[in-house]
């Protein structure tokens, strides 16, 4: 099989919800990350997702739908008044957007989408392809980020061709996505609501919706849940990743084709001096907007591999709360 990389016109949005609908799957852009999907109605299909990505079929997937969809209809259980009020005012506030709500499933998820457990993970993208996607096709699609498991998510329709390639039929193209890294993750199964993966909606937006505080990291014992995200080694590159300060940098002895990724001036400056003594060396350096490096964080790391540089390393990013998407994800790709 070789996949079709489809424009997304009217027509082939509805092949490809025609092609979700009778057990295919489908990459599809989200804003903040390609998905790989499967009609969650589809067993073999939902299967397909974790013999394409090489992922442990114990691995939870998030289930997608449109704007209007009605989860409660048998799909999660809102039966506690706390949950259901929680789950009301942050869809109303973040939906469409790039929130994942974990929220117990109701009887009509089936049992291999969320990896076995009696939670989902639910979401309901903004961008205009999928939401139109997900419109025709009219059921929950599981859709984990598009890549080998372990590797850089997809931002790219390109990106889906080169990972998945032989093992998916369809990819439809989309404007690029505008968040970048794949969304924030709220589980909601204990009183207090717990971030278990950061992204561009931050805890503090969350808390400050809900007027209540939110843990940070996954609970232990009962509502322990198993997640990739979650692994400490994580969207990773080949090449070598570090995450150093502009101080720590002059110190640090870098293999000699090393590309260099940051925003102060003082890491630009130190980088282009490092680079100097190396016998290869790029720096790119940006704006130092979180949101900016969010978009693009997932193109440098895959430059890291497309240009065959030995090493990456990543300006340091602050301690701050809308740094703390960008902080997680160079973590666990440096891991
Ligand atoms: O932005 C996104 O969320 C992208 C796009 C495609 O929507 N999707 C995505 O899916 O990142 P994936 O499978 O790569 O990551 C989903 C994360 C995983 O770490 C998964 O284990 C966790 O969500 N998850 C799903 N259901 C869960 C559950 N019931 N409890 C805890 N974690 C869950
Ligand atoms: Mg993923």
């Amino acid at each position: 099989m070789t996949i079709k990389v489809l424009e997304p016109t009217e027509l082939n949005i509805l092949q490809c919800a025609q092609a979700l609908q009778s057990g295919s799957l489908v990459a599809f852009p989200t804003e903040t990350v390609f998905g790989l999907g499967a009609a969650v109605t589809q067993p073999s299909a939902v299967e397909g997702i974790f013999r394409a990505k090489g992922r442990p079929s114990n691995h939870p997937l998030i289930a997608h739908a449109h704007t209007g969809f009605d989860w409660a209809e048998g799909w999660i259980d809102l039966s506690s008044a706390r949950l259901k009020a929680q789950f009301l005012a942050l869809t109303q506030q973040f939906w469409p957007g790039p929130l994942t709500l974990i929220v117990p499933k109701g009887d009509k998820m089936p049992l291999n989408v969320t990896g076995g457990q009696r939670s989902v993970g639910v979401r309901c993208p903004q961008h205009p392809v999928a939401q139109a996607l997900l419109k025709a096709t009219g059921v929950p699609v599981a859709a984990p980020s598009a890549n080998r498991f372990g590797k850089v998510s997809p931002t790219r329709a390109a990106h889906v061709v080169s990972e998945l390639g032989v093992s998916v039929p369809y990819v439809l193209e989309g404007d690029i996505p505008e968040v970048g890294i794949e969304s924030t993750i709220v589980s909601l199964l204990d009183e207090t609501p717990r971030l278990l993966r950061p992204g561009r909606i931050t805890a503090q937006q969350i808390e400050a919706v809900l007027g209540q505080a939110v843990a940070v990291g996954p609970a232990a014992g009962e509502n322990a849940v198993r997640f990739s995200g979650g692994l400490e080694k994580h969207y990773s590159p080949d090449a070598k990743v570090c995450i150093l300060s502009a101080e720590q940098l002059m110190a640090e002895p870098l293999p000699s084709s090393t590309l260099f990724v940051g925003w102060s001036d003082s890491f630009i400056e130190q980088a282009n001096q490092k680079g100097g003594q190396l016998q290869n060396s790029s720096v790119v350096s940006n704006s130092g907007l979180p949101a900016e490096i969010e978009q693009n964080l997932y193109i440098w790391l895959r430059q890291a591999d497309e240009q065959q540089w030995d090493c990456v390393v990543f300006e340091q990013p602050p301690a701050l709360p809308e740094w703390a998407g960008v902080a997680d994800r160079l973590r666990r790709a440096a891991w």
